[in-house]
């Protein structure tokens, strides 16, 4: 079976990219299920419930969130009445949403997935390894296939989780830093990693915000709009077969979707949204 795992959706751009092409990456890529983080996706922060409607309704199965969840509070109805959507599963217990949920492919295979944060140049939360321990002990048995977005900063911070979960789960794939690592790969023990599968979004930006923005708080230190941009957009995700039966990654690629690419596929699509620019 194959996964794919759509990293950080930043604003509209990234929102329609998705909308526009994943309806035709299924069927050219022959997908099973879509797992999307979109914890940028309004307007560059957070999720609103009308987005997460739209993602559903192009074929994205399980979203997946980040430190910026609650960003837009209209969110949290979503977060406890949906059963696709998580939170990270080392927040306190008393944040809104689940630590985990099983979505079925297209296959008919179980997956469960799950959501971590990290700690290091981000905000204090619980140990994302004890969380990692408890959501897969909670876990049904029977559902082998398994997939860990870790949303964290540091490189060896994700490596360390890749490895500490290296024979436990399908894929430790991160999200969170908005650039994509080159360096996928499956573990000994049958797990698919790779530090971060990087950003859906406009890509002349810094991390998909206004370049002339960003860098004039930078220089001025006076606060300015961080608005979205509009250049360049790609999807970038990361797609991983898996064997149903045990869980186990058989192999892992990166997957770029350029805007020309995007017009093509959506060109293909039997209900095309607005386009993508
Ligand atoms: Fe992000
Ligand atoms: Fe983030």
């Amino acid at each position: 079976m194959r996964i794919l795992l759509i990293g950080d959706i930043v604003g509209k751009p990234g929102e329609r990219i998705v909308t526009r092409t994943v309806p035709a990456l299924r069927q050219r890529e022959n997908i099973d299920v879509v797992i999307a983080n979109a914890e940028n996706a309004a307007d560059g922060s957070g999720l609103a419930p009308s987005i997460y409607r739209r993602l559903m309704a192009a074929g994205v199965d399980c979203v997946t969130l980040g430190d910026h969840i609650y960003r837009r509070s209209e969110i949290v109805s979503v977060l406890t009445t949906a059963e696709n959507i998580v939170k990270p599963a080392n927040f306190p217990a008393a944040a809104p949403g689940k630590p985990w949920c099983v979505v079925t492919a297209a296959d008919g295979t179980p997956v469960a997935v799950a959501s971590l944060l990290g700690r290091v140049f981000m905000r204090p939360v619980d140990c994302p390894w004890a969380a990692a321990d408890r959501v897969l002990a909670e876990m049904p048995p029977e559902v082998k296939v398994r997939i860990i977005d870790f949303h964290a900063e540091a490189t060896s911070d994700k490596q360390l989780m890749g490895r500490y979960l290296d024979g436990r789960v399908t894929a430790v794939l991160g999200t969170h830093t908005h650039v994509t690592t080159a360096d996928e790969q499956i573990f000994p023990g049958g797990t698919a990693f790779q530090c971060d599968v990087g950003m859906t979004g406009p890509h002349a930006s810094i991390l998909g915000r206004r370049i002339d923005r960003v860098l004039e708080t930078t220089l001025t230190f006076q606060p300015t709009q961080f608005e979205v941009a509009t250049g360049d957009v790609r999807l970038c995700g990361t797609i991983v077969d898996a064997e149903p039966a045990t869980g186990r990654a058989t192999a892992i690629r990166r997957l770029v979707v350029n805007e020309q690419e995007a017009e093509e596929l959506a060109a293909a699509t039997p209900v095309a949204g607005p386009p993508v620019m």
